[in-house]
């Protein structure tokens, strides 16, 4: 196990393609103690994870996922310039990457499904849930494993949300495919700070990059 956190939070990518192999029950219960650790707004703890090994459940919702990407992002994605500080070259690994997780995502081993039980489900109630999604993140990438978040099946939410077997009023924010990597974890790749911190006022250079 990874416990510098700083390494930690450099080396989380997306990892994509993984293997099928099963991830132990142990380390699920690691990653989730790591979600409920995070802030959440009153600390009133509305958010609810759903653990999902069942090859049917994740076929299912997989539909969704394959076809938000085939039908609209991707194509959407392969039109459109690189992302910032990468080279199309960079830009079309990724484009293959989550191509691969598209094509492959019901068989991950496992998901969590990070998910908020009532309430008005704005920008708001996403601040409460998306910190639990990182840290989640980040105790994957320390125990080994990879995962990325994904939100693309929203496209089609309520179709997902009903293979999810969700209950009236409470809503998934994402799904994390998670299993053992084929590939390395490696830095992420972003742009300066640079370029992208203000100081005192909105353009002002920042003094300290
Ligand atoms: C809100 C959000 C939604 C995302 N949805 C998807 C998704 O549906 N599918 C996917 O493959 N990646 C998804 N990603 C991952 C991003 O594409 C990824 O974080 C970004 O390209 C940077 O790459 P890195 O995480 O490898 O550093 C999402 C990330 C965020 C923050």
């Amino acid at each position: 196990m990874n416990t510098d956190l700083f390494e930690i939070i450099r080396t989380t990518r997306s990892m994509r393609r993984l293997k099928p192999d099963p991830v132990p029950p142990a380390l699920i219960r690691q990653i989730l103690e790591a979600g409920t650790s995070a802030p959440n707004g009153g600390n009133m703890q509305t958010w609810r994870f759903l653990v999902i090994r069942d090859p049917a459940i994740k076929a299912a919702v997989a539909q969704s996922y394959r076809r938000a990407w085939h039908e609209i992002v991707g194509p959407r994605y392969r039109s459109s310039a690189p992302a910032p500080g990468s080279s199309r070259e960079q830009f079309e690994r990724m484009l293959a990457a989550a191509e691969h997780l598209a094509d492959h995502l019901h068989e991950a081993p496992v998901w969590i499904v990070p998910c908020l039980e009532g309430g008005i489900h704005t920008r708001t109630s996403g601040s409460s849930i998306y910190p639990a999604v990182q840290n989640m993140l980040l105790a994957a990438r320390a125990l080994g494993l990879g995962a990325t978040l994904t939100t693309l099946y929203l496209l089609f939410e309520k179709e997902a949300e009903a293979a999810l077997g969700l209950p009236d009023g409470t809503h998934s924010y994402a799904i994390l495919p998670i299993g053992y990597p084929l590939g390395k974890f490696g830095p992420v790749g972003r742009t300066a700070l640079e370029d992208v911190v203000f100081s005192d006022r909105w353009g002002e250079k920042w003094p300290e990059a």
